[in-house]
């Protein structure tokens, strides 16, 4: 019986990616154990590539058998074999040996494809609509739409080839710059929306890459691409005097099709001047605008072999400025429809439009299922929110139009939805140019998002808590589209990088980001500007709403690539991301201590927005800056550690140690008070160990004093929200931490929910009964910062955290605070090792708590001394003992302890 078995492979961090950057593709395992046996252990491996899914060790169609590894890594190991080739479908599985020397079953056999990995791979042209028309041509009428925007029609291109053998194996290479939809034979090629992402389109571009075989016939056969705006045209950001053409001034569309033949010869088909484009029915279509589709400008089957093309225009060849970007295969997940929630009609309102719900606040669009007579215009507004009469309320929305039309062909019941925008919404108004039957409209809302495994999830016996992690989730869901952004919503949809930081650790809990980390971390490097600053937003350049250069990035904000780097290592124990970055972070570091010789943050703090929309007194901003300049310093520290850079280590400890001095010297007095005295200024210099042991006992008294004088409640920004219950925590005030869990009177988590909040708002204030909404001017109703509690509900409450000791979860802390009012809590998460669980429960005066610890880990239980008795059906491989708390550690396994309190 074998008891160990390799699951969730991952190559590159992803399950099965087809595209690959490298020639050394790196491999990773979680292990189960079927039998459920204690303290499993991996004692060696072997790895299994090769080019048939039979993987016949010793066959000549395997590239790498590894030889039995004597070893217990199961994370990032790389390929070894044979000379990897660009297009290659590969094959791979893992078995392990475990501690009795035991071989487990091979894993479910995964694949990989290489990609383009030359420069001689990059054959195919960029085509797009000619900007100045050949002389002759048709030229196309004026949009007769209302589009004050001046948004862009989509573009469609086609063009037909012919295969003439038969065909092996066919793969699609496509990009573009803007958004693609791509077609062959009239069908739709893959399930991915707003491809190829969003990256800094003058230096790089994404490629998606799709098995295409079945559809393509021996003979001819149509290409068809549609290409629209998205983030390389269209609008984006809030920065109204560069509201749109970021990056260029009209989409373009690359391809290239490689087909394998069965008699071992090959082909490829390529975007070149063959092809032709025309616009059809998407008269515009604007992230921020919205879509306008008329279905009356149909060209059915303009994607299939035979279609009379006569009035399309020759395409343009060119080479996009300022330069080509570089094309790269997709390093994260791709974007797809991610669910489907039926609308609720609510009511009529008072201009005629019909309201629905889609009961929960999401990005994406509907899908209107309807019968029309021809010419009919339908018109669908979005919002997040309805005011007091019961109208939708899109103020906050800012030049955000968000409304999509659609015009009917008179075709029996038709179906649209948007192609290439989004909105951030949970209500929808439908209203028409004919009367509306309403029992024969259908509208379902679809949520979007980059589509990222889900990793965790926490239920408890507390039902707001549970809406809480349901609105972290939502609101990670929304805003995990290509990169992480601020929200869905508004006029801005950036990647602000102090959001995404704070909020990073709870999104690693409930989702694989460990991909889509590889890929927005290419794009933070992108951006970086020549005197080494990280920037505000990523991507950045030339994007950026204040001027018209990149914006450098403020304390906290600038920060984020250190704190991101070492959180990736942390939990998924990749070092590879950390030593590929380590030069961008270090000039980073060097930045900062340029002009600064006295260790207080003073110059290169730029917009420093210091503890951003905190409520109640404001923090120092230069306390906040050089709180997170020791914080950083830190990591750095411990960053050169790992990557065996001692001299580097050392300078760090000893930055870092300097920079504590000069902070207690400015900021913190003689009896521990901290300058501006807020909440947030005990919890950073608590959190971030600035202060002496005595200082400290004295700031955490200070911190309760603040809470209490705010009547328990919170008053954090942006930048304080996250340490706010692991430092009560921490120091012994977890009654507190739970209060403010469960405040639901303002401000509090708590009290956004009792509003009928879905996910997280911006702002403690978005609504409050006397002063209504918030300032129009920035009010999203879906921003995850504030969601930066749930690493605390993982990591203490639940009690699954990671150990700085061992990282990738290879030794699991399991600390949770017990509380009576949450009842009971169970939580899983899949850590990259293995399956990892902690269930509690209060029994009258009893606890009963069960842990999972995955194989080849270990579990460290860390119980304060307040528990009179701990039983424990196993017994503890070893008891560690200090002042306050016992750790027992235990190997892999199912465990039931039960706890008594004292008295
Ligand atoms: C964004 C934030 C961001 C902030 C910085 C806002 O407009 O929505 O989330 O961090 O600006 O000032």
């Amino acid at each position: 019986m074998t008891a160990l078995v390799p699951i969730n492979l991952k190559c590159e961090n992803l399950t099965n990616p087809a595209g690959l950057n490298g020639l050394s593709p790196r491999f990773s395992w979680a292990l189960g154990c079927p039998t459920r046996e204690n303290n499993k252990q991996q004692t060696a491996y072997q790895i299994l590539v090769g080019e048939s899914r039979e993987l016949i060790p010793g066959s000549a169609a395997i590239y790498w058998e590894s030889t039995k590894v004597t070893s217990a890594q199961s994370l990032y190991i790389p390929y070894a074999g044979k000379a990897l080739r660009s297009n290659q479908h590969l094959f791979w599985t893992v078995r392990v040996w475990d501690e009795q020397g035991v071989v487990s079953i091979a894993a479910e056999v995964q694949s990989f494809v290489t990609g383009l990995l030359f420069a001689e791979d990059f054959s195919a042209h960029w085509i797009a609509r000619y900007f100045v028309l050949p002389a002759g041509r048709e030229i196309p009428a004026d949009n007769q739409y209302d589009n004050p925007w001046q948004a862009r029609p989509a573009d469609y291109l086609r063009t037909e080839v012919c295969v003439p053998k038969s065909i092996y194996r066919a793969t699609a290479y496509l990009t573009a710059l803007g958004l693609y939809e791509f077609y062959i034979n009239g069908h739709r090629v893959g399930e991915d929306v707003m491809a190829p992402g969003w990256t800094d389109y003058h230096q790089r571009v994404e490629y998606q890459t799709h098995d295409v075989t079945s559809l393509l016939n021996s003979g001819d056969n149509a290409l068809g691409a549609i290409i629209a705006e998205g983030w390389y045209s269209g609008r984006i950001g809030h920065n109204q005097r560069r509201a749109g053409n970021h990056y260029g001034g009209r989409p373009a569309f690359w391809c290239k099709i490689v087909l394998e033949y069965t008699d071992g010869s090959t082909q490829q088909f390529i975007s070149d001047r063959h092809w032709r484009t025309k616009q059809g029915a998407i008269c515009y279509s604007d992230f921020l605008m919205g879509e306008l589709y008329d279905a009356r400008l149909e060209m059915p089957a303009w994607h299939c072999v035979g279609f009379a093309q006569s009035t399309w225009q020759p395409v343009e060849v060119f080479s996009p400025e300022p330069n080509p970007p570089k094309i790269e295969a997709a390093r994260c997940e791709p974007s797809r429809e991610i669910s489907e929630h039926c609308t609720q009609y609510l009511h009529q309102t008072t201009n005629g439009g019909y309201i629905f719900d889609a009961g929960q606040n999401l990005s994406g669009y509907v899908r209107l299922e309807m019968q029309l007579a021809r010419g009919t215009k339908v018109t669908l507004r979005h919002g997040e929110i309805l005011d007091e009469k019961g109208e939708l309320y899109t103020q906050n929305l800012r030049h955000a139009v968000s409304t999509d039309h659609y015009i009917g062909k008179g075709e029996g019941v038709e179906v649209f939805k948007p192609h290439f925008t989004f909105h951030g919404f949970r209500y929808v108004e439908l209203s028409s140019s004919a009367a509306v039957t309403l029992a024969k409209v259908k509208l379902t809302a679809i949520a979007i998002g980059t589509a990222m495994q889900q990793t965790g999830s926490i239920k408890t016996g507390q039902t707001m808590v549970n809406q809480l992690l349901s609105n972290i989730l939502w609101s990670q869901k929304g805003n995990f589209l290509s990169v992480p952004t601020d929200c869905p919503q508004r006029d801005e949809r950036l990647g602000w990088s102090a959001d995404a930081q704070v909020f990073w650790r709870t999104a690693g809990y409930n989702m694989d980001i460990s991909a889509f980390l590889d890929k927005w971390f290419e794009d933070i490097v992108d951006a970086q500007l020549a005197d080494g600053a990280f920037t505000d937003i990523v991507p950045s350049r030339p994007l950026n709403p204040y001027r018209q250069s990149a914006q450098p990035g403020a304390p906290g904000w600038g920060d984020a690539p250190v704190i991101l780097a070492w959180q990736h290592y942390l939990r998924y124990g990749d070092r590879d991301l950390v030593a590929k970055h380590y030069g961008a972070l270090l000039r980073w570091m060097a930045h900062i201590a340029k002009d600064n010789p006295d260790y207080i943050r003073n110059h290169h703090v730029y917009n420093n927005y210091g503890d951003w929309l905190s409520v109640g007194p404001s923090s120092d901003r230069c306390m906040v800056a050089t709180a997170y300049w020791v914080y950083i310093a830190d990591i750095m520290a411990k960053i050169s550690k790992v990557l065996g850079f001692p001299t580097d280590q050392q300078r760090f400890e000893t930055l870092a140690k300097n920079i504590r001095r000069a902070f207690i010297k400015r900021f913190v007095d003689d009896a521990g008070v901290i300058s501006g005295d807020t909440q947030s200024g005990y919890l950073l210099a608590i959190d971030f160990k600035i202060l002496t042991t005595d200082l400290a006992a004295q700031a955490a008294k200070h911190l309760v004093r603040t809470l209490k004088s705010a009547d328990n409640h919170l008053q954090t920004g942006f930048l304080g929200v996250k340490h706010l219950c692991p430092v009560l925590s921490d120091i012994a005030q977890e009654k507190t931490a739970y209060q403010l869990l469960l405040n639901d009177s303002y401000p509090s988590w708590g009290f956004s929910i009792k509003q009928g909040a879905t996910t997280i708002w911006e702002r403690w204030d978005g609504w409050t009964a006397e002063k209504g909404f918030q300032s129009v001017a920035m009010n999203s109703f879906n921003h995850y910062a504030y969601g930066a509690v749930g690493e605390w509900l993982y990591a203490r409450m639940a009690g699954i955290d990671w150990d700085e000791e061992d990282a990738g979860f290879k030794s699991i802390i399991f600390r949770p605070i017990f509380n009576r009012d949450i009842g009971w809590v169970k939580a899983e998460y899949q850590a990259r090792r293995g399956l990892i669980k902690s269930h509690w429960r209060y029994h009258k005066e009893n606890i009963e708590w069960r842990i999972s610890i995955p194989p080849n880990c270990q579990g460290k239980v860390v119980l304060s001394r307040r528990w009179r008795q701990f039983d424990a059906a196993t017994a503890p491989l070893k008891i560690v003992e200090d002042d306050n708390t016992t750790i027992y550690l235990y190997g892999s396994g199912d465990y039931c302890f039960t706890l008594t309190a004292k008295n």
